[in-house]
Parts: C-alpha cells; sequence; structure tokens
C-alpha cells in the first residue's frame, strides 16, 4: 500500500518540479538480454608484448603492446599498455599495468593515498618478480622457498575500454580468504565460485552475492610455507572467479568493467605480517573511545522520544548494562537528515534525554541518510543547493533519486563545498548547546541505495519502504510520517519546488584526458561483461552510473567508493564538533581503506541462526583481512522475529565480538535483552565477561591501529601449520589469547569445537584442558553459557569485576590472569590512556611476563588514571602452577596486593 503512495509522491513531485529525466542517456531497456561475447572470442584475445624493458635495482618498466589482432571481446582493445613494477619495501611489490594514455580511471590519491615506494633492492626483497616478453606474462615467487605465489602464464591479459581480465594458477583447492564484503564462507570455495564487487543494499545479506562494501583483497595461506596477500587497487565494478578444471587446473581470475591492473603483493609471511602489510597500503585504524566497546542498543521502530528513554530506563530495571543507545530515522521530520519530528522527538525533550544520558554516563548515536530531500522548504537542502554540493543533471539540475524522504539529490562528495556544507549541518543540528549533542553517528544506506529500481524510475517500480509496524502501540498523533500507517500524504510544502536555478555549464565536471579520470564515451549502465550484481544492472537500486562527479570522474567508476566517502566525510564533521576527541562513525558502505578512520556493522541481516553462525565468519574477514577492527553484526538479527533462545545465543556470541549492538527491524518485534528472562540472565552474563575483559580488548585494537596485527584471530593465524584450522570459521581468538567456541548449532546445547595442540584453561572454571589437535565435544551447553578458553602462555589483564556503565568500570581495579603454557611461562600487555582523547597526555604500555615463578611488570607508565580511575591491580591470578589450590580449582594461585600501575613490579610465587 505504502508503495503506491510514494508513486504518487514521486508522479507529483516530478510533475510540480518540472523535473528533467534523472538521468540523460537513456539505458537501453534492462530487460532485453544482454550480449555477451562468447568465450571463445576472449580465447583468441592476442595479449601484449613487452618491449624497451628497463630494469633497476628496484624496479622495472616496459612497453606492452597488444600482440595482434585486436579481439574486442566486450569492448574495444587497448593498444599500448604500461608495465610499472616497484619493489617497494622488502616485504611488498607493486605491480601495476595501466593504459599509456593514462586515460582510464584510477582511484584518486585523496581516496586511498598510496603507500610510500621505499625503493628496497630487488636482491634483498622477499619476493621476486619474472616476466616473459611475449606473449606478456608474469608471475611472483617467494624467494625462501620458491613458491609461485601469482602466475599468468597460459592466459593473455585483456585490457579493453569495459572489461580487463587477469588470471593467475593457483595450488590446487587453495586457502583462500578475503573479498569482502560477503557472507560466505570464511575459507573461500575454490571450485566454481564467484565474487562479484559492486556494493549494494543488500537485505538478508544474501550469500554468493555481492553485499555492501567492496575489498578486493585475498590472503592465500599454505600452511608452513607462508601466507600471502594479494590486493588489487580498483573501485572497478568486478567478478572475481575461483575455479578449476582439468585442463587449465586451479585459477583466480579478476573480470574488471574497468580501472587498471594495480596490484599490490604482501609477502607474509606469517599471516599477522600480511595484515600488517595491507594496513601499510591502505591504512591503519584509528583507536576508538573505549566506550565504543560498551554494549549498545538500536531499533528501528523507536516512535518517540519516550519510547527511546524507556528502553534505557528497562534496562537499568533488569540490571543489564547499557552503554549506548541510539535512534534510527524515527526521529526524524518528514524523513529528513539533520530534522526532528516536532511531536514525536521536539528539540526540548532530545535535549532533556541526551543530557539525562551524559549525566547517567551513557551515550547516544543518531542516523544520517545520504539522500537529502530535495524540496524548497527544507534548508539542509536548500543550503546544499546554493552550494552547489549535489551530483548534478546534464542541465545542471540537481540530481535526484528517492530514498526515505522521498525525492532526494546525492551529495556530491568530491564537490568542492560538500565538506564545509555537511559540517554547518552537523555544527547547526548536532550543536552541543542547542541541538541533539550526539556522541556518535551512523551513516546508512550509502551504497547509495535508491527505492527507484532502474533509471527510468517508474512509479510501479518502488521499493523498500518500510511495511506499517506490526508490534508497537504507537500513540496516534494524527500526523501523516512517511513510512508510517496511515493515508501518506505530501505536506502543501513539500510540494514547493525548487526550480533549476543552476543553468550553468557543466565545464567544472567535464573531461579532461591523461588524468586517469576514465575513458569517454563508455556504456555507462550496460557494459556487455555482466559482474552480475545481484540487484541488477549496474544503476539498479543505486545511484545512476552515468552522473559525472565534480573532478570530472564518473559514478561509473567511483560508485563503489561512494559510502566511504560519505563515511569519511562525516568522520571530519565529528571530529569539528569535538576536536580532541575520537569520532565513532559507523557506516554500512565500505572500500578498501574506510577503517582508516571508521568502522561498519555488517547491515540487514535476519533473526536466523544462520546469520548468528555468518556474523562470526564476517568478523574474522573485516578484522583480519579488511583492517576494520570494531565490526559487528545486528545482534539477536534485525530482519524478521527473533526469540528467546536465539537471542539469547546472540548476546553471548556478541559480547565477545568487537562491536556489540542490538538491533531490529521496524516490522520485527521488540528484542531489547530484557524482554525474556533467560536472553536477560544470558546477556548479564556476557556483558559482565566482556566488561571485565575490556582493558583486554582496548589493548588489543591498540595494538592493531599500531602493528595491524588483528584484534580477533582465526585459528590458523595462530597456529598456521595446523591444516585443522585453516577451514574453522565457527570459533575465534578475542584478542590472540582468548578462544571462543560458540553452540552453533540452531536450538543445541552441544558444541564441538577444535583444540590445537597446546594448553588451555577454561575462562569460566580456569580448569586446565590439554588441547590435543582434536575436536572436543561439549554437551549441556545452557543458553547462558558460552565455551571460552584461555590459550596456555598467556596473561590476560581484567578488571576485579563489572559495572553498569565503562566510566564506572575504569574504576575498578586490575585483576591480572596469568595462564602459563606448557613451557610454564606467559606473557601479555595491557595498554591504558584516558581512552576518548585523539592526543595522550600520557599512555601506559605494560609488559607482563611470568617465568615459572617470578610475575614482572615492566613497560611504559604514563597514564595515571583520572577522575578517580583506578590503575591499581589488586589480584593477581596464577593458573596451571604444580602446586595451590584456590576456589576448588588445582594448581590455581591467588595473590592480593595493591600493586600500581605507575611503575614497574614483580611478584614471587
Ligand atoms: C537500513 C539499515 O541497514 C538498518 O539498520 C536501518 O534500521 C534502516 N535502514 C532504517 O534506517
Amino acid at each position: 500500500m505504502f508503495v503506491g503512495h510514494v508513486g504518487v509522491l514521486v508522479a507529483l513531485c516530478r510533475l510540480a518540479q518540472g523535473l528533467p529525466s534523472p538521468r540523460w542517456e537513456v539505458p537501453p531497456d534492462p530487460h532485453v538480454a544482454k550480449i555477451f561475447a562468447s568465450p571463445q572470442a576472449i580465447a583468441n584475445c592476442p595479449g601484449y608484448a613487452a618491449s624497451n624493458v628497463v630494469t633497476t635495482d628496484n624496479s622495472i618498466t616496459a612497453d606492452l603492446t597488444l600482440a595482434g589482432t585486436a579481439c574486442n571481446a566486450y569492448s574495444d582493445d587497448i593498444h599500448d599498455l604500461k608495465l610499472l613494477v616497484e619493489y617497494q619495501t622488502d616485504d611488498r611489490l607493486h605491480v601495476h599495468v595501466y593504459d599509456a594514455g593514462l586515460n582510464v580511471f584510477q582511484v584518486q590519491e585523496e581516496i586511498l593515498p598510496r603507500p610510500k615506494n621505499e625503493g628496497a633492492k630487488s636482491s634483498s626483497a622477499q619476493l621476486e618478480f619474472d616476466f616473459v616478453e611475449k606473449p606478456f606474462s608474469f608471475s611472483v615467487k617467494r624467494k625462501e622457498n620458491g613458491e609461485v605465489l601469482f602466475d599468468t602464464t597460459g592466459t593473455q591479459i585483456v585490457f579493453e575500454t569495459q572489461y580487463v581480465r587477469l588470471r593467475t594458477k593457483l595450488p590446487l583447492d587453495p586457502n583462500v580468504y578475503g573479498l569482502g564484503e560477503h557472507s560466505d564462507p570464511f575459507r573461500l570455495p575454490t571450485f566454481n565460485y564467484t565474487r562479484t564487487m559492486w556494493n549494494s543494499e543488500s537485505p538478508f545479506i544474501p550469500t554468493n552475492d555481492n553485499l555492501y562494501g567492496s575489498h578486493p583483497v585475498y590472503f592465500e595461506h599454505r600452511g608452513d610455507k607462508g601466507t600471502h596477500g594479494v590486493f588489487l587497487l580498483s573501485s572497478s565494478g568486478m567478478q572475481i572467479n575461483i575455479n578449476r578444471s582439468d585442463t587449465d587446473g586451479q585459477w583466480l581470475e579478476y573480470n574488471t568493467i574497468g580501472g587498471t591492473l594495480d596490484l599490490y603483493f604482501l609477502a607474509g609471511k606469517k599471516a599477522a605480517d600480511v595484515s600488517r602489510q595491507y594496513a601499510d597500503v591502505v591504512g591503519y585504524s584509528p583507536m576508538y573511545p573505549y566506550w565504543a566497546f560498551g554494549f549498545q542498543q538500536c531499533k528501528y521502530g523507536y516512535w518517540d522520544v519516550n519510547m527511546v528513554a524507556e528502553v534505557v530506563a528497562n534496562y537499568s530495571t533488569a540490571d543489564i548494562p547499557l552503554e549506548v543507545m541510539w535512534t534510527d530515522i524515527d526521529h526524524m521530520n518528514l524523513r529528513q537528515d539533520f530534522t526532528l519530528d516536532p511531536e514525536r522527538f521536539p528539540l526540548a525533550k532530545m535535549r532533556e534525554l541526551v543530557t539525562t544520558l551524559h549525566q547517567r554516563d551513557q551515550r547516544y548515536v543518531l542516523i544520517l541518510d545520504p539522500g537529502i530531500h530535495r524540496v524548497g522548504n527544507y534548508s539542509t537542502y536548500v543550503r546544499g543547493h546554493e552550494k552547489e554540493v549535489f551530483l548534478k543533471n546534464e542541465d545542471g539540475s540537481d540530481s535526484w533519486a528517492v530514498q526515505w524522504a522521498g525525492i532526494v539529490s546525492w551529495p556530491d562528495w568530491f564537490a568542492p563545498n560538500t565538506q564545509s556544507w555537511w559540517t554547518d549541518e552537523f555544527n547547526r543540528f548536532f550543536n552541543a548547546d542547542t541541538g541533539v549533542d550526539i556522541d556518535g553517528v551512523w551513516v546508512d544506506m550509502n551504497e547509495a541505495s535508491n527505492f527507484c529500481h532502474t533509471p527510468k524510475c517508474d512509479e510501479n517500480e518502488l521499493e523498500g519502504n518500510p511495511p506499517p509496524p506490526t508490534n508497537s502501540p504507537r500513540p496516534n498523533t494524527g500526523r501523516p510520517i512517511p513510512g508510517f500507517p496511515g493515508d501518506f500524504q505530501p505536506t502543501p510544502s513539500s510540494r514547493n519546488s525548487i526550480k533549476a536555478r543552476n543553468s550553468k555549464p557543466l565545464s567544472s565536471r567535464q573531461f579532461a584526458n591523461g588524468t586517469k579520470k576514465g575513458l569517454q564515451n563508455r556504456d555507462w549502465f550496460n557494459p556487455k561483461y555482466n559482474i552480475n550484481n545481484h540487484r541488477g544492472n549496474l544503476s539498479d537500486f543505486t545511484i545512476y552510473t552515468n552522473y559525472t562527479n565534480y573532478d570530472g570522474t564518473r559514478q561509473y567508476d567511483t560508485h563503489n567508493f561512494y559510502g566511504h566517502m560519505m563515511a569519511h566525510t562525516t568522520h571530519s564533521s565529528m571530529l569539528s564538533r569535538r576536536p580532541t576527541k575520537r569520532p565513532l562513525v559507523v557506516t554500512r558502505s565500505t572500500f578498501a581503506g574506510t577503517g582508516r578512520k571508521v568502522t561498519h556493522w555488517f547491515g540487514d541481516n535476519a533473526s536466523i541462526w544462520d546469520h548468528y553462525r555468518a556474523s562470526i565468519r564476517q568478523m574474522l574477514s573485516f578484522v583480519s583481512m579488511h583492517q576494520m577492527p570494531l565490526v559487528g553484526s545486528d545482534v539477536c538479527g534485525f530482519n524478521q522475529d527473533t526469540d528467546e533462545y536465539l537471542c539469547a545465543r546472540w548476546a553471548m556470541l556478541g559480547a565477545f565480538q568487537p562491536f556489540y549492538r542490538n538491533h531490529a527491524e521496524i516490522s520485527a518485534i521488540f528484542q531489547e535483552f530484557y524482554r525474556w528472562d533467560l536472553t536477560a540472565a544470558a546477556a548479564r552474563k556476557a556483558i559482565a565477561a566482556r566488561y571485565q575483559l575490556m582493558d583486554y580488548a582496548y589493548t588489543a585494537l591498540y595494538r592493531q591501529t599500531t602493528t595491524g596485527a588483528p584484534m580477533i584471530n582465526p585459528l590458523f593465524f595462530l597456529y598456521p601449520g595446523d591444516p585443522a584450522t585453516f577451514a574453522i570459521q565457527h570459533q575465534w581468538f578475542y584478542g590472540d589469547a582468548l578462544l571462543v567456541s560458540p553452540v552453533t548449532t540452531d536450538y543445541s546445547d552441544t558444541v564441538t569445537f577444535y583444540l590445537p595442540d597446546a594448553t588451555f584453561y577454561d575462562f569460566w572454571t580456569h580448569a586446565r584442558i590439554e588441547g590435543q589437535a582434536q575436536n572436543v565435544t561439549r554437551t549441556n551447553v545452557s543458553y547462558t553459557d558460552i565455551p571460552l578458553h584461555i590459550r596456555g602462555g598467556a596473561i590476560l589483564p581484567m578488571r576485579v569485576e563489572s559495572a553498569n556503565t565503562t566510566t564506572a568500570l575504569r574504576k575498578k581495579d586490575f585483576s591480572i590472569l596469568v595462564a602459563p603454557g606448557r613451557d610454564g611461562m606467559a606473557q601479555g600487555s595491557l595498554y591504558l590512556d584516558d581512552g576518548e582523547s585523539i592526543e595522550q597526555g600520557g599512555v601506559s604500555d605494560v609488559q607482563f611476563s611470568f617465568d615459572g615463578t617470578k610475575f614482572e611488570a615492566k613497560g611504559e607508565f604514563g597514564y595515571e588514571g583520572k577522575n578517580g580511575e583506578s590503575v591499581t591491580v589488586s589480584e593477581i591470578v596464577f593458573l596451571g602452577l604444580k602446586s595451590g589450590s584456590y576456589n576448588g580449582t588445582a594448581g590455581q594461585v591467588v595473590k592480593k596486593g595493591a600493586w600500581k600501575l605507575t611503575g614497574g613490579f614483580t611478584v614471587e610465587v
């Protein structure tokens, strides 16, 4: 029913505004079958021949010329290419094949600043580049053991205006990971498998499809022979095929619809080294505020500010710590960014809400969408229009599409005034003195998601409008709100059109050849090579791919980082509000390098067991391979109704993932943890453990921000020589010392998990258990339990007890848990700072060690605590000793004291 209303709205607005067609090149009818070149056409492509080869100590350059008659398989072959090979560091090799004319699109430096070429000597580098001149092919070898990591011989490079193909041979059934965003197995399938990269709104996170982000990097693990990584720096739509055949063996093949072949080979050789080497290319994560590890609650469908307050209050009553409260688009007036519904979320009351939250040491997050309601009485739009911040139609009028508010224009994040306009909107609406003083912000729908199916945007093609709520008593305000029951009628004012005032020529948005801005005259909508975007053609449900960005590039080439740009622009705006504090920006759409500034949640999963499991594999890839540490799923599931059992398990699972937020869709039942006794009990227990471990997790995050070593470890990262770990996707290490092995079978109380060949200790009972590189089965795992094991050899800094907020938690003393390995020794560390400042006055980075008899703390001691925060260790718990028994656990010794973490100390056992 609602769809119809929006359809009417679209038609009305089109009429009223006299809008031109939203696009200015009529795409072919999407229903007409595409014409594909036959595989034969590719097989006959001539490849390239290298000439003018120049080799230096640290580089190779060559000209590559089409080696025969153009095959023009999916578009026109480009005749002249260049090869650049750089030994950038001893562990990073850069190989770039690009067009000699420099017309083909390359990702702008401002989006992905290129890593410095440190000019390593090829003689000392870990990797070796070899090539054959004609037909041109190349290989990359690990020198130490002769492993050929990448080898393009046997298939020609195809480099056309709208199709680029590169294939490498791989060992049979390789261990390949990464290539996000997807919900597929963590260890990727190696037969008949395709990965599409085209950022799209992806309800229900379907498997074998492209999702919200694009991260064209893979890790390949070869056991004791090492792990390496390959990053294709490209934002082009692409399909990566992993497959094998009797004749061609095993391969991985890039098929892009544009861009150059800009490859970074990362030598490893340990998996965590590859994580670091990838961070050297795309950037390291920033530190996030300590409070971002607190538990967070959201729902689409909190009808008014009273209900928001009530949820916060209910958490307190239920004695479940709630750190951060979120509000979805419900707060907006007519679904417009930077507005409040005057009746349901009036400003005065919203300010009161935020003040109260802050007084209670809780935080608040609001949402923003990229689509800016294109109506003349909406000041955010008017100011943006005046500053020319929007993508434009050919006649100079602002772009248009449909998102929550109705007809919207898309910000052009490249336009010179967009950042200042966005920041100005932030400073007005999120003003600490007069507005909603948020602590973090959520940027959604930024793939971007367009409710129009196709560039035609027929009114009967609209989708994505929320169904009427089914589960909530909502005060009947009598006020029409888009997306809510009742007849939606655009208010007269919203029909006030803003005429396309800007009739300036598009001179600022025209192409300049030779500047890597993209070839002209391409088919912007339906390139012949089909990347299999699960939403349909390239422009379906998103920003039309023919739109020109301010810098002359096209959405065709930049689509995959539109959301990245919105998120990074938002980060700067948040910084301008609170220049000294670390911003928390959570974005749905991401690209390689988005993690430099902001973080991500996994979008619209469902309240089903498979998505509970999927959250693990998604976390493993994002944290360890895409350098986005603070990630997590919608706990208890977003779409559809959850239940107390799934929600209890998910409350426990989420507590050991970095970002921990319960969130549900508008038509789903309410699923706050306190809704069911069982779920509440599970949450209380899990949150208490999470909070006691918060400094341990915060330290792990700090390590990732400084060394690139991931704060979540897939098992093979720590046991690289144990093939049984390579495909594990239902267990993980939280940090590098806490093995999480949740029940993953639907409604089961049994879990079979793998324990590598090492000593472990049960986190809950402290009992020692010897891992024997075998599966262990646990039965009777109640819904308020989750198997956790401490890896022998680790020292975990914990708080003596949990607290209701992270502010209160930081006042608790430390309890240090020492878990010796088989050699009787253990090590760990603790990073301490004030938890929120960008520039820290003084920090502590304490190294703990235990040699079997002596515990020692040493390192840097610069943080002394503030506002009553504790920097005292009041307890050291030793596990696995030969003698001693404490609380019935053999081998446990507990030392009590008051050791200050402001200087080193030793303790004898
Ligand atoms: C889509 C987001 O993925 C979801 O989390 C949110 O609740 C809705 N948009 C409404 O804003």
